[in-house]
């Protein structure tokens, strides 16, 4: 299929597809049959506002299926080619390791690599940073005061923290935040740190239920990503006002920033829409989603911002990370190992 189709002349081919018999007749036959189906893992809602964006900017529909992480990229990886993902969306970058791995994303478009910096996307060019969000330690102002806050997430791990935090460890946010640990760390650190926290954190199911348990003094801090409680905040605040974010800066583990990513898997069968896809979220359009919407994630594209309300990304002093080196299957094993999973 040749490659000189723009986002509008995709649109116009679409919709003149039906009386023009060209070579491309076949490929916009099929967008206006069903668009594009793509495999969501990132929050439903932030997704569909993106999907929406784009078929209003160009015609094209998108049917979003929704899961997690692992499952979606495991089934993607079960259904090899005969996937019906066009394209892939996770909240964070193990997943997309895991499927690019199995060899099943086709090169992004040169211009959409160049719509994101280096920093958050690898450098294979398979898949790119969509949005980030941090890692915090989320705590009970009332039982806690700013200098007994843990310098390092390491300090987690201290018998002093026994039965004082909590974490939602069977979800793929924590899981990346486990993988980044083991990338700047080693095996035996984390392992270590993995058995602590089986001793000394409560395990939710659920980032938002780890923060609403703070917030009603069950326990004293959480491990979670900084957006939930910025979105409580934006709605009630009855899950999050006696809560505060604590953001572990320095370089450390706990400073880890997260890449969601977006990738088009090398089996689609509308390549050029799904490709169209992935540069509207990584571009102008997508970004501004993330500035002006409701999901309170980071922006990552070129000069894109993020909503002001936030800590700005390179105040976090976030530790450099490869997201292509996160390892999906052995912290999973390895935490199945401390008995966390
Ligand atoms: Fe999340």
């Amino acid at each position: 299929m040749p490659q000189i189709f723009g986002i509008r002349a995709l649109y116009l081919a679409a919709a003149a597809a039906c009386v023009i018999a060209t070579p491309s007749a076949a490929f916009a036959q099929s967008a206006a049959a069903g668009g594009i189906v793509v495999y969501n893992a990132q929050h439903e809602s932030l997704a569909r506002e993106w999907a929406e964006g784009f078929t209003k900017e160009t015609g094209i529909e998108v049917t979003l299926r929704n899961g997690g992480d692992t499952t979606l990229g495991n089934q993607i990886i079960q259904e090899g080619k005969a996937s019906p993902a066009d394209v892939f969306l996770t909240e964070n970058s193990p997943a997309m390791v895991l499927v690019e791995k199995a060899g099943m994303f086709a090169p992004l478009n040169a211009d959409t690599l160049a719509l994101v910096p280096e920093q958050f996307r690898p450098a294979s060019g398979l898949w790119t940073g969509i949005a980030a969000r941090s890692t915090v330690f989320a705590y009970d102002t009332r039982k806690l005061t700013e200098d007994q806050l843990p310098k390092s997430l390491l300090d987690l791990a201290d018998p002093a923290w026994k039965g004082r935090w909590a974490a939602s460890p069977s979800g793929a946010d924590f899981q990346a935040i486990v993988g980044a640990l083991l990338a700047l760390k080693g095996e035996e650190t984390t392992m270590a740190w993995l058995k602590a926290m089986k001793e000394n954190s409560t395990a939710y199911k659920g980032n938002s239920t780890a923060m609403k348990a703070v917030n009603a003094g069950q326990t004293e801090g959480a491990v979670i990503y900084h957006y939930y409680w910025f979105g409580d905040q934006a709605r009630t605040g009855e899950n999050s006002n006696n809560v505060k974010l604590h953001y572990f800066r320095h370089q450390d583990p706990g400073a880890f920033v997260s890449i969601s990513g977006g990738g088009v898997l090398a089996s689609s069968t509308h390549p050029e829409q799904a490709q169209a896809f992935v540069k509207w979220i990584a571009g102008k359009g997508g970004q501004e989603v993330l500035k002006n919407g409701t999901s309170y994630e980071y922006a990552v594209g070129l000069k894109a911002q993020s909503n002001p309300k936030l800590v700005p990304l390179d105040d976090l002093q976030a530790p450099k990370l490869d997201p292509s080196k996160l390892n999906a299957r052995e912290v999973t094993d390895m935490m199945t190992a401390a008995g966390l999973l």
